[in-house]
């Protein structure tokens, strides 16, 4: 099984996903998170991307299409996966069409959160996650449940950084999902409710899909 993830910052790609993982036993590949690792570990790429992530900008195409390259051809993705945060622009959508006929795979399903601005800038305001697993826990969450650290605010979620980003995504990445609509993959999820209306939502999604494999 083949998704991706789609919505605005906040919307809860990351929450649904980890709900999904846990599930279907595939990867949640989410670029966020591989970006904010590289940052933790100080490596080159990290020290481009930090302060890119931190002032709500994205990082190149270039640097996105051969990081998620990489990620897909891993072993672990060999059932199947749960992409987050990638395709944000329609040179990243053209080039996983390539890389998906390369591995011979097809999406099963592009899940669409929808959720309103104000609530997007309500729940990045109070979102905490884990700087070791990079799970999220919404406001006054003590540690994490995984892996019982302390839980932390992230850099992009401070107000300057906000907007930008909502900014970015109507700019540049709502029209990804035209590509997407085109093909009859999405499913539009109106992403507000708790946590666990919208997860009964996306796995009332994924069971009308035929080639659901459960
Ligand atoms: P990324 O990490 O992907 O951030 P994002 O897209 O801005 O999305 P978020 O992770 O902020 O939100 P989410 O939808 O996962 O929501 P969550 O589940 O946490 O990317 C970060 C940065 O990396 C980008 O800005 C860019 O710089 C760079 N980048 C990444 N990919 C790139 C690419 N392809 N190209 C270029 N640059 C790239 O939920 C949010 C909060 O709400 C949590 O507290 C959660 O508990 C709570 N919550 C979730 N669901 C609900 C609910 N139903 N009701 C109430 N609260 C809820
Ligand atoms: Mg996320």
């Amino acid at each position: 099984m083949n998704l991706l993830l789609y919505g605005a910052p906040g919307s809860g790609k990351g929450t649904q996903a980890n709900m999904l993982r846990d599930r279907y036993g595939i990867p949640h590949i989410a670029t966020g998170d591989m970006l904010r690792a590289e940052i933790q570990a100080g490596t080159p790429l990290g020290r481009i991307a930090q302060p890119i992530l931190a002032a709500g900008h994205y990082v190149s195409d270039d640097v996105m299409i051969g990081m998620i390259r990489n990620r897909l051809s891993q072993p672990d993705c060999s059932e199947g996966f749960i992409i987050d945060g990638f395709p944000r622009t329609i040179p990243q959508a053209d080039a996983l069409d390539i890389l998906m006929d390369e591995l011979g795979r097809g999406f099963d399903r592009v899940l669409y959160l929808k959720v309103e601005i104000d609530e997007l800038l309500r729940r990045l305001s109070g979102r905490l996650v884990c700087p070791m697993c990079q799970r999220t826990y919404p406001p006054r969450t003590s540690k994490c449940s995984a892996e019982g650290t302390a839980l932390i605010q992230r850099e992009d979620d401070k107000e300057e950084a906000v907007r930008p980003r909502i900014e970015i995504y109507l700019e540049k990445t709502i029209p990804v999902l035209d590509h997407y609509r085109g093909e009859g993959l999405v499913s539009e999820i109106d992403g507000t409710g708790t946590i666990d209306d919208i997860k009964q939502k996306v796995l009332a999604a994924l069971s009308q899909n035929v080639s659901l494999n459960t």
